[in-house]
């Protein structure tokens, strides 16, 4: 029997998911967190990654420790410290800041289809990276990655790209990942036999 399912995520020991919509053949590693994000679906990710305020599109694979959408504490007041906004953790009398967790939450971090975010590696709130692209392992993402563009480094820059550029832009167009399930089936041994070109000559 196939492991995962598209009727339920798998979601392994030690998660909290909240506030999230998780796709279809979803895999959730051991230790992570998922708040305010979509997962989409055949999407996973590895152990212990901490996800927040994300849209991840289909088919992405994102590996163990990866952190997306770290949230930031305010620069320009007396403060860094989180009493500002937790503050009924720390009074009685004193409500939550409410404005200031909206903000937090609508600094969306996009990731694109069928892309790979590599061991370790963080991506910030407002970062979209494109459709195929990879972030290296223990790469900072604080910039917009276009898509199939391979990047690395703290902060991460191009390393090359995935697939040229024409043949990027025809992928994006034949969408495979919106094919359904059966379909992609049907294709899979052309996807483990065919380089990217070739699937292309045959498919699109
Ligand atoms: C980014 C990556 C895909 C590049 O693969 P590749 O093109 O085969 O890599 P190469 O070894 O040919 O390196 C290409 C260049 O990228 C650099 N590079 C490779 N990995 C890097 C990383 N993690 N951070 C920064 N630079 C990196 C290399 O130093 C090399 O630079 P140079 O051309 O100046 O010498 C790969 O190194 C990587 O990080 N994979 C993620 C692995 C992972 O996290 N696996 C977890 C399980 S899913």
């Amino acid at each position: 029997m196939a492991k995962l399912k598209a009727d339920a995520p798998v979601i392994h020991d030690g998660c909290a998911v909240t506030e999230s919509q998780l796709g279809r053949f979803v895999e959730i590693g051991q230790g992570s967190r998922v708040a305010n994000s979509v997962v989409g679906d055949y999407s996973y990710c590895d152990r212990f990654c901490d996800i927040a305020n994300a849209e991840v599109g289909k088919f992405s694979n994102i590996a163990s420790f990866v952190r997306i959408g770290a949230t930031d504490h305010p620069l320009d007041r007396a403060s860094l410290h989180h009493f500002m906004y937790r503050s009924d953790d720390y009074w009685d009398d004193a409500e939550r800041d409410a404005a200031w967790f909206a903000k937090r939450a609508a600094r969306r971090a996009v990731i694109g289809h069928d892309t790979w975010i590599g061991h370790n590696a963080q991506v910030k709130p407002e970062v979209t990276i494109g459709h195929g692209a990879v972030v290296a392992s223990g790469a900072v993402v604080t910039r917009d990655v276009a898509p199939y563009t391979i990047v690395g480094g703290v902060t991460a820059q191009v390393i090359r790209r995935r697939l040229p550029a024409e043949v990027a832009e025809r992928m994006m167009a034949l969408a495979w990942w919106d094919w359904d399930h059966a379909a992609i089936r049907a294709a899979l041994s052309d996807f483990r036999a065919l380089n990217a070109e070739a699937f292309m000559e045959k498919y699109a």
